[in-house]
């Protein structure tokens, strides 16, 4: 054993080590041989240190350099090395964090994991919270709490009776919700089409005062944070009307909501605290390993109703929280190990540091590429800065010869029927210089281009 996991960390530092000095975009010869994986099931055992040799020959090559500093693809973060380490260990204990008993010592760490969010993000101390797979689940979590409160103050429990015959729950998003929003309201029975969409201004806001008259039962889900433009929605305006009118208000701030978290950005999420459950990811903007999504609600009832489970075999009689009343799932993995490393490692002004460097990166981007004469299309409040090369076919091919390139990796997007390139800047990994080599790169391609249609 000692010689395969020790095998198994070298190959994995030597991974890290060189990860800089190779192409960000997966070697395309690597990823052609990932069919000499396509064997059949061996009948019998075969040896485990030539599988790691295999695994590490065959795979590590063909991986996109999302650990690196020079990846800008999506909203993603990289692993703060203390944080790969503790999923390293928390790996070796294999602890099936569902319930305090069995579990004591990782069950206790998310706790302590969950407090420091709390305080982190500057949400009510009193909230419940769950460590998910991201936010995509994490959205799911909290609209689950939300569709538990809103039914039963108008006096129908849906874990019990279901959806058929409930009182209408009226939901409200803006045009701009993130998909796995609308996702997670189909999965709860709410209809992705049944939403009601208001209009966003040309950031991808919602226009507070377009927002519908409500009467309870009524979720509002409001956006902290756009994944193309980082854009925040009116909180207050949006908080106001909504509680006015007795209605729940969820936050899907998958990125945005770590603002709060910097000095410098924390008014861009002023009255967040307001609402009424929140969705947000530490394997983004906290650089801990995928996968790692939060979800927080203002009422820990209304979590514990839709999530807890109990069962004759299961021992869930403690006085402790048991992870599993507050998640989709009974057996996880302990996710909170690797939160709780990165914050302890960090600290208040080290995690204020990495969200403020990554936002001066995008801002660093964003004049450059303007400067080079391109242009940026959104007001650059975070880490997305969304840039358009010309028309639709130029900017595609720039942004393919960009990722061909390899110096650095983006992908592209279409921001109210334009075509542009997103730089997401999200890891702790991005050093000054990748931010000067990337630009370079990225006006090098772009002019040859840009050239060469002129011509
Ligand atoms: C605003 C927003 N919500 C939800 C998600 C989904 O997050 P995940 O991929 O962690 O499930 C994203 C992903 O970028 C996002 O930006």
């Amino acid at each position: 054993m000692r010689s395969l996991l020790e095998d198994a960390a070298e190959r994995g530092i030597r991974y890290l080590e060189t990860l800089n000095a190779r192409p960000v975009a997966p070697d395309q010869r690597a990823t052609k041989n990932l069919h000499l994986l396509d064997e059949a099931l061996p009948d019998q055992p075969t040896d485990p240190l030539s599988n790691l040799k295999l695994l590490d020959e065959l795979v590590s090559p063909a991986t996109m350099a999302m650990a690196g500093g020079r990846f800008f693809g999506f909203v993603i973060g990289g692993s703060l090395p203390v944080s790969v380490a503790a999923n390293w260990l928390a790996g070796a204990w294999d602890q099936n964090t569902g319930l305090y008993n069995p579990t004591p010592g990782t069950a206790h760490l998310e706790q302590v994991a969950l407090r420091w969010l709390l305080d982190i993000l500057r949400l009510p101390p009193g909230c419940a919270g769950s460590f998910v797979t991201g936010a995509t689940v994490a959205n799911f979590t909290a609209l689950a709490a939300a569709r538990h409160e809103v039914l039963k103050r108008v006096g129908w429990n849906v874990e019990s009776d279901g959806l058929f015959a409930a009182p209408e729950i009226t939901v409200v998003v803006g045009e701009e919700a993130h998909p796995t929003l609308i996702k997670s309201l189909g999965m709860l029975g709410l209809g992705r089409n049944r939403v009601i969409m208001v209009p966003v201004d040309d950031q991808g806001r919602m226009r507070a005062e377009r927002l519908p008259s409500l009467t309870a039962p009524a979720i509002v889900c409001m956006q902290v944070g756009n994944v193309n433009s980082g854009a925040i929605d009116p909180i207050n305006d949006i908080i106001s009307h909504a509680h006015k009118h007795g209605a729940w208000v969820h936050v899907d701030g998958a990125f945005g909501l770590w603002a709060a978290a910097a000095p410098s950005l924390t008014h861009l999420v002023n009255g967040v605290s307001e609402a009424d459950s929140w969705a947000t990811d530490a394997h983004k903007w906290l650089n801990v390993p995928f996968d790692c999504g939060l979800a927080f609600v203002r009422y820990p009832e209304a979590l514990g109703a839709s999530m807890s489970v109990r069962a004759e075999y299961l021992p869930t009689d403690t006085e402790h929280r048991n992870p599993s009343d507050f998640v989709p799932e009974l057996s996880r993995r302990a996710r909170g190990v690797e939160v709780w490393a990165a914050l302890r490692t960090l600290g208040r002004a080290g995690v204020a540091e990495l969200i403020e460097r990554t936002c001066r990166h995008a801002r660093r981007f964003a004049e450059g590429l303007s400067r080079a004469g391109y242009n940026v299309l959104n007001d650059v409040i975070l880490n997305q800065v969304l840039v358009s090369f010309g028309n639709t076919e130029t900017t595609n091919h720039i942004i393919e010869e960009i990722q061909e390139d390899g110096t650095c990796w983006c992908g592209g997007t279409v921001w109210q029927g334009k075509t542009a390139m997103r730089i997401s800047v999200s890891s702790w990994a991005t050093t000054d210089e990748d931010v000067e080599r990337s630009l370079e790169a990225m006006i090098r391609i772009a002019a040859v281009r840009t050239r060469k249609r002129t011509k």
